[in-house]
């Protein structure tokens, strides 16, 4: 068998053997959004380190443990911190909990992040419903021997964002009264913050906001069939936009201040994404 299928089989026997909980939306939550977790009606939880083999997150202010319980009446499973490539796993490591949490039963995967602004029109502060995504210097996740247990070897990315619940998501800003603008996603490797020339290309080749995670998530949530959707933080603007040197306690901060609005419009969204 496939090694990386191996590895995720067992994960997937070792989490069922702790819950049988079947959840609709799988939810990752990025910087600031960590607490949200603690105030859903929780059923279960599976700390990674639990889960043999699996990644542990090494960032500060990132868990690392599963949530299952419900939004409103919608089962989630929640990933309450999540690993980065840059540190260190292989890239099939840390995709291996989104692939896990589709195995796990989940048909939606929700995605959200901290990111850095480049499109002036949504400053620091503000959020963006990703509509679309390009990685920049960082490997496909699908790189090796293709799964076929979980989809083929070429996939269409064509819409990895499903437009459906984008949809759903911009009424549940609307509701809210919270200013949403649609934009692109670029995933740098991190761990340095981009310089003014990266920034300045990656603007250039079409980007709003720049991350260093959720763009490989998604291309292995779409490869395995998952309907994918995202909202980015913006907790900073980027390298060379912004006027002072960046730091991790800005983004940290400026993430945590969003936070509750932040919460309020996941909600809603599950809810609305959940109800069909
Ligand atoms: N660049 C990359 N990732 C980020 C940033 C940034 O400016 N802010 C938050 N995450």
């Amino acid at each position: 068998m496939n090694k990386v299928y191996e590895k995720l089989t067992k994960c997937l026997k070792e989490v069922r053997a702790k819950t049988d909980f079947e959840p609709k939306i799988a939810l990752v939550l990025g910087s600031g959004l960590g607490g949200y977790a603690d105030e859903i009606d929780v059923k279960a939880t599976v700390d990674y380190n639990e889960i043999s083999g699996f990644p542990v997150s090494t960032v500060p202010g990132h868990k690392g443990r599963f949530v299952f319980g419900h939004v409103k009446d919608v089962p989630v499973v929640i990933m309450q911190g999540r690993v980065h490539y840059y540190e260190g796993y292989p890239m099939s490591d840390v995709v291996l909990p989104i692939r896990l949490m589709g195995l796990l039963g989940a048909k939606t995967l929700f995605l959200t992040n901290a990111v850095g602004g480049i499109n002036p029109e949504i400053p620091a502060g503000d959020f963006m419903l990703i509509r679309d995504q390009f990685m920049y210097n960082v490997p496909s996740p699908l790189i090796g021997e293709n799964i076929e247990e979980l989809g083929t070897r070429f996939p269409d990315m064509s819409e990895i964002y499903k437009k459906n619940l984008r949809e759903k998501i911009l009424s549940a800003a609307k509701s809210l009264d919270i200013k949403l603008l649609e934009g692109v996603y670029a995933q740098f490797s991190g761990p340095n913050f981009e310089t003014p020339s990266e920034i300045k290309a990656a603007g250039i080749m079409g980007a709003d906001v720049v991350g260093m995670s959720t763009a490989c998530e998604a291309i292995a949530a779409n490869h395995m069939g998952l309907n994918v959707c995202g909202i980015s933080c913006i907790a900073n603007l980027a390298a060379g936009i912004s006027k002072t040197p960046l730091t991790h306690d800005e983004v940290q901060e400026m993430a945590d201040a969003a936070a509750p609005r932040f919460k309020a419009l996941v909600t809603e969204s599950i809810i609305r994404i959940g109800s069909n």
